[in-house]
């Protein structure tokens, strides 16, 4: 009896009711989620919202390009671009810890969605000048956490915090937005049927899912400018492989993760070398809430592994992650 039309026409009532005639913006992440979510709210509300895309320098490549073409042209939304590299590198220099990582990404996101907000009340007022109409602060702030979300970062009852995603442990407590929710009850796979629905292009909601913090939880060690270059260039030679080989719908994610405290010692050409380990994690799952690991055919493993260590610096060894969830997260942060 679940059916996207019905789901639709329930948050659509929903939020509209909660929002009112108050200004609302959408952080947008390049992922489903966040793509679907803002689409509803757009769908209720209409230009009360402004979608806010933080390029935080954690991306993967192509992300971006995504978001401001293919997105906007399929809904129509307004959207604001934020270039927000430095701030991110610099909350994040000196950090390895995991749950830090993600708590400062959390709020470095708060933080410039605050000054996106602030940003669009000024521009509002200035175009109101000598008018009447209402130039008031943005209220709420949308975001597109699923079900999963909430029982992993503890929500849930009876459950402890494994990961506080970025969108709901990892929220700073002096945020004054309200939240708009609407995909909080569901599973990815409904909400990929609700973006269907809605219209959107198959590019995002067939889209394998990305965390919100991005590559900087990729990355075991430190997050620094270079790493993150390194690792955009091998997550990019292991999604082009995946897709040529047909494999996307088997796999439900591939994160690719580059252990940068890890050095081990090897030969190319010939020289040594002492460099990063580079580790594939494709998973199959359902719903992300358990997985198992992805048996990919060998010689395709065997291409990714040749390019990653031929095209990319410093990065002399590729290894795969044969762990199911449990005992393994997704991730590796
Ligand atoms: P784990 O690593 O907990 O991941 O097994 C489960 C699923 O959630 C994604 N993930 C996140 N998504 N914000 C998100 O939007 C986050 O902070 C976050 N952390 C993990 C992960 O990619 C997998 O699909």
């Amino acid at each position: 009896d679940w059916n996207s039309a019905n789901v639709i026409e329930e948050q659509v009532a929903r939020i509209k009711e909660q929002v009112g005639s108050a200004r609302v913006i959408a952080g947008l992440s390049g992922g489903v989620d966040s793509a679907v979510a803002a689409a509803l709210v757009h769908k209720a509300v209409g230009d009360q919202l402004t979608c806010v895309f933080v390029d935080h320098g954690l991306l993967r490549a192509d992300e971006r390009k995504q978001v401001e073409e293919d997105y906007v042209a399929s809904t129509g939304v307004r959207l604001v671009t934020v270039d927000a590299e430095q701030q991110f590198l610099d909350a994040l220099a000196g950090v390895s810890d995991p749950e830090q990582k993600r708590k400062i990404i959390g709020r470095e996101f708060i933080r410039t969605f605050e000054a996106a907000a602030e940003a669009l009340v000024l521009e509002a007022r200035a175009d109101a000048a000598g008018s009447d109409s209402d130039a008031g602060q943005v209220e709420f702030l949308v975001q597109g956490t699923l079900y999963p979300d909430v029982v992993e970062s503890g929500g849930g009852s009876g459950t402890a915090n494994i990961k506080s995603h970025h969108n709901v442990g990892g929220l700073p407590e002096d945020m004054t937005f309200k939240l708009v929710e609407p995909l909080r009850t569901l599973f990815k796979d409904e909400v990929r049927a609700v973006g269907r629905e809605l219209g959107l292009p198959e590019v995002i909601v067939g889209r394998q899912p990305f965390p919100g913090p991005g590559l900087g939880i990729r990355i075991v060690g430190e997050v620094t400018k270079d790493r993150l270059e390194l690792l955009r260039v091998a997550d990019k030679i292991a999604r082009e492989e995946l897709t040529a080989a047909g494999l996307d719908e088997e796999i439900w994610q591939c994160p690719v993760v580059l252990l940068a405290d890890v050095r081990s010692v090897g030969v190319q050409g010939d020289g040594r070398t002492y460099g990063h380990p580079i580790v594939l994690r494709p998973v199959s799952s359902e719903d992300a809430m358990t997985a198992d690991w992805t048996r990919l055919p060998y010689d395709i493993l065997a291409k990714i592994s040749n390019r990653i260590t031929n095209e990319v610096p410093d990065v002399n060894r590729v290894v795969l992650d044969v762990t199911s969830k449990p005992p393994g997260t997704i991730e590796w942060e």
